[in-house]
């Protein structure tokens, strides 16, 4: 794993681009944290936690929405870009809607033929 320190953090060398396809997602382990890489409908890559905010499942098993990522349990939905929940968020009162903690997002490019994540 390759290293580049910029302003505190780090991008972190995590896949080769070759290995995550249209609409993928893989999970990464790298360091202390679990990662869940995207594959965006732009071809874009995103990178975020891979633990749900709801009731820590592993979302890795779910599934590429809309640029979102469907949990696999309870199918809550976060968009990958922004982390912000989209479902059931868009669905429940206010007060509840509140409550639903978003995503972690990192910073992901791609360089090299790799894909690299910035972790702070
Ligand atoms: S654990 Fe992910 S939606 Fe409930």
């Amino acid at each position: 794993m390759t290293k580049s320190v910029e302003g505190g953090g780090s991008w972190i060398r995590v896949l080769r681009s070759a290995e995550l396809g249209p609409l993928c997602l893989c999970k990464a382990v790298v360091a202390d944290s679990t990662l869940l890489l995207a594959r965006l409908r732009s071809g874009e890559v995103a990178a975020a936690s891979n633990v749900c905010p709801h009731e820590s499942e592993d979302l890795s098993g779910g599934r590429v929405y809309m640029d979102s990522v469907d949990c696999p349990r309870h199918h809550y939905v976060y968009d990958l870009k922004t982390g912000i929940n989209r479902y059931p968020r868009s669905v429940f009162p206010d007060d509840l809607a509140k409550q639903i903690a978003p995503l972690p997002i990192y910073p992901a490019r791609e360089e090299g033929g790799w894909i690299w994540v910035y972790l702070p």
